[in-house]
């Protein structure tokens, strides 16, 4: 477990610890504020984000921006990281022993951030993180608590813009992580 930001970043930067290595681009850690009380993640760096070493930088990403928006919060604000922090090729969800060589880094960012509230973005990141294989239909718009952090399933962006009719749901997702978030005692604001 890596105790500073710097050590973890130049670990993950330099990771050969699976096959993802060999095809990316660039490594893509996360990014944000570093004490931030709210955290999301997603599956892995598509292609926007394999160039640019950035999460959630392309369409998915700008939906997501206006989602964190909506919430009365700014990007700048949160915490956004992947399961896998290399890119899977052609777009693929990453294997069981990618996730696994790759999840040591999460935790460790969980540890360092350590937020009050994370957002798991699609199935594949409620797999991983919680070891929950119910569809994301059935998890969305319920909180897990594990050790004090609140964990709340959601679709990933990218399904939302395949099936926009999942917008509304996701934003009844949203508002109850504005009011979680105030609940306690988070920077997200009371306001509809
Ligand atoms: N999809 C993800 O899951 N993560 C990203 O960073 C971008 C798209």
């Amino acid at each position: 477990m890596r105790t500073s930001w710097k050590e973890l970043i130049d670990e993950i930067n330099g990771c050969e610890k699976c096959r993802l290595c060999e095809k990316r681009t660039r490594v893509v850690p996360g990014e944000g504020n570093p004490n931030a009380d709210l955290m999301f993640i997603g599956e892995g760096p598509g292609r926007d984000e394999d160039e640019q070493g950035r999460p959630f930088v392309g369409v998915s990403g700008q939906l997501l921006d206006r989602m964190i928006h909506a919430i009365g919060m700014e990007r700048t604000e949160v915490y956004i990281a992947n399961v896998v922090k290399c890119r899977p090729p052609m777009n693929r969800n990453p294997e069981p022993d990618e996730a696994a060589a790759c999840l040591p880094y999460l935790r460790s960012q969980f540890v360092l951030v350590s937020p009050k509230v994370i957002v798991l973005l699609g199935k594949v990141a409620c797999r991983y993180v919680l070891g929950e294989e119910a569809p994301i239909s059935r998890m969305r718009g319920h909180w897990i608590e594990r050790k004090g952090i609140w964990f709340m399933p959601t679709y990933h962006p990218s399904a939302l813009l395949r099936e926009p009719a999942k917008k509304r749901e996701a934003w009844e997702d949203f508002k109850m992580v504005r009011d979680k978030l105030a609940e306690v005692g988070g920077i997200g604001k009371v306001q509809e």
